[in-house]
């Protein structure tokens, strides 16, 4: 037996991410969960903001923003910056968070995050409650740390932080399946564990039946 609803933004998890816009004096955090990848070539992102948030304007104005992926250390910052408006309070300074250049966008990463996403906007979507900011991901900046022996990137090792519901959670806790795993080959599965890559096995759902 399922219960029904009506129709609500019941999708989760979502990545729960702190997005910092505009330049000098006028900088500022937003925590967003509305956000995702939207397309592969070129990668795309979109942040969605409600006109009334301080940092909409910014971002409208300027074009630009970071999207600043939180660590398990940086769960406090991300829900205080989504609690607080910057009209009012200077994140910045109030958590004690350090301003990165950046690579291509004038707007400054959040050093402490351990994977910052320069965006820029190539169009909004004006929706009923939120505008939708499409961007290109026009560079990426990952904490050495995250990378492995074959300086390949191990996002799993920076305890990224997900929203459920009304919860923030560690997404790194237990893999449960390598992308692709159901459909690999057993030479695959073999040598990627001679490898010391770790593969998964969920079994399907049926099979405990
Ligand atoms: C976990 C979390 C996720 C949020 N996601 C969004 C979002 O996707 N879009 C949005 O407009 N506001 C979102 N908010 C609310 C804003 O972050 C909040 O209103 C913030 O204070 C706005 O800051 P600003 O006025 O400095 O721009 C979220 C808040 C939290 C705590």
């Amino acid at each position: 037996m399922k219960k029904t609803f009506k129709g609500a933004t019941l999708m989760y998890p979502l990545p729960a991410v702190m997005v910092s816009c505009g330049r000098g004096d006028e900088a500022n955090i937003i925590t967003i969960a509305w956000t995702g990848i939207i397309n592969s070539e070129p990668p795309m992102t979109y942040v969605s903001v409600r006109p009334s948030r301080h940092s909409h304007d910014i971002i409208e104005k300027e074009g630009e923003f970071v999207i600043n992926m939180t660590s398990e250390d940086l769960v406090y910052e991300m829900d205080y910056a989504g609690c607080t408006s910057g009209a009012k309070v200077n994140k910045w300074e109030k958590l004690g968070l350090t301003k990165e250049p950046a690579d291509k966008v004038a707007c400054p990463m959040i050093k402490e995050s351990p994977l910052n996403l320069e965006c820029r906007v190539v169009d909004i979507k004006r929706l009923p409650s939120h505008d939708m900011f499409m961007a290109e991901i026009v560079a990426v900046h990952a904490d050495e740390s995250l990378l492995n022996e074959n300086g390949r990137l191990a996002l799993e090792r920076a305890g990224l932080v997900s929203l459920v519901h009304s919860g923030y959670h560690k997404c790194n806790q237990k893999m449960l399946g390598k992308m692709g795993y159901s459909v690999m080959k057993p030479s695959t599965k073999k040598r990627l564990a001679r490898e010391g890559k770790r593969v998964g096995g969920a079994k399907p759902h049926k099979a405990g039946k």
